[in-house]
């Protein structure tokens, strides 16, 4: 832990490996064996899904800056001044600095996020590159519970800022779990800030998770790694194959993995037996559009406020607010 480190206030609340080992057993012992997304985010998944929004085919990342570029001076407004942002699953710097830029006098930055080393590098960068702002990292699984901090300083406006679409991971009745949840620390007149992936023509969607250079295929994989790293495991990775494709009837795209051949898996002492083209459920990732979305966030007291959009219509970020 570095010096700098030292004089932000750390919030754990992170899960244990005993959970991720729970969880995985349970996801693998189901008729339709899934993996929980979430756990793509160790230090080389993280690096691998940054190289993913890289590519020429995924789209989403670089979508949602513009659109937060081109309408910093607008979204600035509408925030408001002094506000106190929560950021959901940090993810991208990037993105961050880039409100803060805009913000009128920004008051206190809490970032939630699953993974430790993540969220310590964005803290240390963010009290150098802000020394008035104060930075309150919180490092939670954000479906669970946990503990929001005390600020220290005024603001006017509580705002969570959930960027990247990761709302998409979760179905209709997750994601209204999720925002409804949201509530426990926001009043009337705060604000929610949310980057969502629209609805598209399926072979934009299925490029996307399906990079030719093969990043997305990695960090679908790098999940057996992380279970034979960390929990024991004995995966051979090579009997495994990303697919990933967009499921029209259910608005989503699903990616799986897919056994190569019939095998057994040892997890410690338990025992996975795979058929010959069997898959493992690891990501949904749901697309909306601006009515879908307004009204799954209005179940949870969402008023939707503004939506600003690329002119491909790929993206959206919304600004809503509680009722
Ligand atoms: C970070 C959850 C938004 O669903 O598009 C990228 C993760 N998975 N390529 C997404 C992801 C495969 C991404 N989110």
């Amino acid at each position: 832990m570095s010096d700098v480190f030292r004089q932000i206030k750390f919030n754990d609340f992170a899960p244990e490996s005993e959970t991720f080992f729970q969880d995985t057993l349970k996801g693998l012992s189901q008729e339709q064996k899934t993996l929980p997304c979430k756990y793509f985010y160790n230090k080389t998944g993280l690096s691998l899904f940054n190289q993913i929004c890289k590519t020429e085919e995924y789209y989403p990342t670089r979508t949602e800056l513009h659109i937060m570029q081109f309408y910093s001076q607008e979204i600035a407004e509408t925030l408001g001044s002094k506000c106190l942002l929560i950021e959901y699953g940090g993810g991208n710097a990037e993105k961050i600095k880039l409100l803060l830029n805009h913000l009128t006098q920004p008051a206190c930055y809490v970032p939630l996020d699953i993974s430790k080393e993540h969220l310590k590098q964005e803290a240390e960068e963010l009290n150098r590159d802000y020394p008035s702002l104060e930075v309150l990292p919180v490092c939670a699984d954000f479906t669970k519970d946990f503990q929001m901090p005390d600020p220290n300083s005024e603001f006017n406006r509580r705002v969570v800022y959930f960027p990247g679409s990761t709302i998409g991971n979760f179905n209709k009745e997750q994601a209204v779990a999720l925002l409804k949840n949201m509530k426990r620390f926001l009043s009337h007149s705060d604000g929610l800030l949310i980057g969502v992936d629209l609805k598209k023509d399926k072979s934009i969607l299925d490029r996307a998770y399906n990079d030719a250079e093969g990043f997305t295929e990695a960090f679908n994989l790098n999940l057996l790694q992380r279970i034979n790293d960390e929990l024991g495991g004995n995966f051979q990775i090579d009997q495994f194959e990303h697919r990933a494709f967009y499921n029209e009837n259910q608005d989503r795209v699903e990616m799986q993995l897919v056994s190569r051949c019939k095998q057994a898996v040892d997890i410690q002492d338990q025992v996975f037996h795979f058929e010959k083209e069997e898959a493992i459920q690891t990501e949904f990732s749901h697309k909306y559009n601006a009515e879908g979305f307004a009204q799954m966030a209005s179940s949870a007291n969402f008023t939707l406020q503004k939506n600003w959009t690329d002119k491909n219509k790929l993206f959206s970020v919304f600004y809503l607010t509680l009722d």
